[in-house]
């Protein structure tokens, strides 16, 4: 089992020769980076191929996309699938990013479906979760995680590895990320529902607003196995202070 991950989430940002700089960087970091860190590098589709060849080499570190259709193959103009994701190298993918649910209205039942065609062809599942500022002032957090762990995991299997990212929507590129005790209040309950299903050793990473900063306090909370990391990430040395994170 994997229980330090720290994932990259580049979304829409960086040329290919941007992509390059920063991929080269970390294969010349890769000395710095504690050697049980599992490294992911959640890169825009179109360097996916690429990408993977040039960590080919380098187990700890594994190539994610964004997202994926939740069909194998079919006539879906523009849209890729895990098979084909899987044809190229890449073995994780991000599904039900909260960018995705608010802004191309991924619902949970769609998210369910994303999550089973994965694991039909071995892509893992790094599936996201997360409230918004309303549904927590309200008190509705709890109820909106339940729902959208109970619904990730409808086709899932504790047989195949699967990742939870726990990321509170207020705290995506705010700059203001969850307390530590908000962050290990929920993944206490991630944890709990995690465990009802059978799901003993999944990690569960947290994500908004981690930085250089903050990241080594957050990790040292019981029940964070790491970091899904946006805008942080961006830069190869902040993302490399991350990956060092953990106590
Ligand atoms: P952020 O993004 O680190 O910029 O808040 C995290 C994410 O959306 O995965």
């Amino acid at each position: 089992m994997i229980n330090k991950v720290v994932a990259a989430n580049w979304k829409m940002n960086k040329t290919a020769a941007e992509a390059q700089i920063w991929a080269s960087g970390l294969i010349e970091s890769l000395d710095e980076i504690p050697s049980d860190v599992q490294v992911i590098v959640a890169a825009p589709a179109i360097y996916l191929r690429e990408l993977g060849q040039k960590f080919r080499d380098q187990p700890r570190v594994k190539i994610a996309a964004q997202n994926c259709h939740h069909e194998q193959k079919g006539a879906y103009t523009g849209e890729i699938s895990p098979s084909m994701l899987r044809s190229v190298g890449v073995d994780y993918c991000i599904i039900g990013h909260s960018e995705r649910r608010s802004m191309f209205l991924e619902t949970n039942e769609l998210i369910s479906l994303k999550v089973k065609a994965c694991l039909e062809v071995n892509l893992t599942p790094i599936v996201c979760v997360g409230e918004t500022l309303a549904e927590r002032e309200s008190g509705y957090h709890y109820g909106v995680i339940t729902e959208q762990i109970t619904a990730a995991l409808t086709f899932a299997n504790p047989e195949k590895p699967i990742i939870i990212a726990y990321e509170p929507v207020w705290a995506i590129g705010t700059g203001i990320s969850a307390t530590n005790e908000q962050a290990a209040e929920m993944h206490a309950l991630i944890l709990g529902l995690l465990a009802q299903y059978n799901f003993t050793n999944t990690p569960v990473l947290y994500g908004g607003s981690c930085n250089d900063g903050n990241a080594a306090a957050l990790f040292s909370m019981p029940g964070i196995s790491g970091g899904l990391v946006g805008t942080a990430a961006l830069n190869i040395r902040s993302f490399v202070r991350i990956t060092q994170s953990f106590s």
